[in-house]
């Protein structure tokens, strides 16, 4: 991985427990599979520990890593990762996007509860007139009874679902892999994609990015959104039609939270930037600072369940991907 990441993931307490765990040396970080620095390490290299900026393990990483068993991953998606050499010598994998879901489900909980109450348009009014919002004026907002609609029943969508449920909301859910008795379980109402966009005021995109989600949100769909509905990603940009979505926001019609984009950052023209009902950021919705821990504890504990032969509780196969991030 990139060494800018150690300490957030592996903090002092996290490193002494890893070296208890395997035979490390702690203080070398490998980028280059092909570094011969690094040779006699890789060759003998059981467990791999990967993170951001890991380079892709390809059919130079399968030679110079020939006894390599085990690939942890200490961040989200394997997908462009594990290259089908790697895959077809049967390398146990594990990621730890679980632990990486729960910071963004919190972010988009929070975005629904601004949504709901126009605090990002609130904010640009305040900051333009200086006007004090009554009561009064305020009709039709807020949380209670407002209809959310979860676009996928993914690790994430399914956190964020729980964090809502205490909530006096009313929740929907799209999924081609769910039926209605699992969203129910879920505290969702099963909806297909078209009628959650035509009939929520806030809508919230979880899916994954796969060849079929592409331009899932596509011009037709994002015109079902109803008027002053707000439309939330935390996703991947490339499952929006980022053009037609920029047409509806510069009319004003709808508003955006947007953690992701489909180029990141958007071009320096880009009206994402200046619209007044869009909420950008900078891919932040998953772990930063000191939420990074969280993923080197989960490695940790797969480390230590991979050496003491028990099963793996965040195993990524191969057949996963098809329908996963
Ligand atoms: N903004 C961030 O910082 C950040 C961080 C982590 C993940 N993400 C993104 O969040 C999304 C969800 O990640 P995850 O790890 O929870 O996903 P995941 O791998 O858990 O999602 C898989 C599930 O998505 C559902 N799904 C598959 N195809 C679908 C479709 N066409 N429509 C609706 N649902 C479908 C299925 O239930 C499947 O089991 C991904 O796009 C991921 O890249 C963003």
């Amino acid at each position: 991985m990139d060494p800018v990441h150690l300490s957030g993931l592996f903090p002092p307490r996290l490193l002494d427990r890893l070296r208890e765990l395997a035979a490390i040396d702690t203080d070398r970080c490998v980028q280059d599979f092909a570094d011969a620095r690094h040779r006699a390490l890789l060759a003998d290299a059981e467990v791999l520990i990967t993170g951001w900026g890991c380079p892709r393990l390809d059919d130079l990483a399968v030679t110079a890593l020939p006894r390599l068993r085990t690939v942890l991953h200490a961040a989200g998606s394997v997908r462009g990762l594990i290259g089908d050499a790697f895959w077809d010598r049967g390398l146990l994998v594990s990621s730890a996007a679980a632990a990486n879901a729960l910071p963004v489900a919190e972010f988009t909980f929070a975005a629904i509860v601004f949504a709901a109450k126009d605090a990002f348009g609130a904010r640009e009014r305040y900051r333009a007139t200086h006007h004090h919002q009554s009561p009064a004026e305020t009709a039709g907002l807020g949380t209670y009874g407002r209809r959310v609609g979860v676009i996928g029943a993914s690790r994430i969508g399914r956190r964020l679902l729980e964090l809502l449920r205490p909530l006096d909301l009313d929740l929907s859910i799209s999924d081609p892999y769910l039926d209605a008795g699992q969203a129910a379980g879920l505290g969702a109402r099963l909806l297909e994609l078209d009628e959650l966009l035509a009939t929520c005021d806030v809508i919230t995109l979880h899916a994954p990015d796969l060849p079929e989600t592409r331009h899932l949100l596509d011009r037709r769909r994002l015109a079902l959104i109803p008027d002053g509905a707000t439309f939330i990603n935390t996703a991947r940009g490339v499952l929006v039609d980022e053009q037609a979505l920029t047409d509806e926001l510069a009319s004003g019609r709808i508003n955006a939270v947007l953690d992701v984009t489909t180029a990141e950052p958007p071009l320096p023209d880009s009206p994402l930037y200046r619209l007044p009902n869009v909420f950008l950021t900078p891919h932040i919705a998953g772990s930063l600072g000191n939420e990074l821990v969280r993923m080197g504890q989960t490695t940790l504990e797969e480390l230590d369940r991979y050496r003491t032969g028990r099963p793996l509780i965040h195993q990524v196969r191969r057949e996963d991907l098809a329908r996963t991030a």
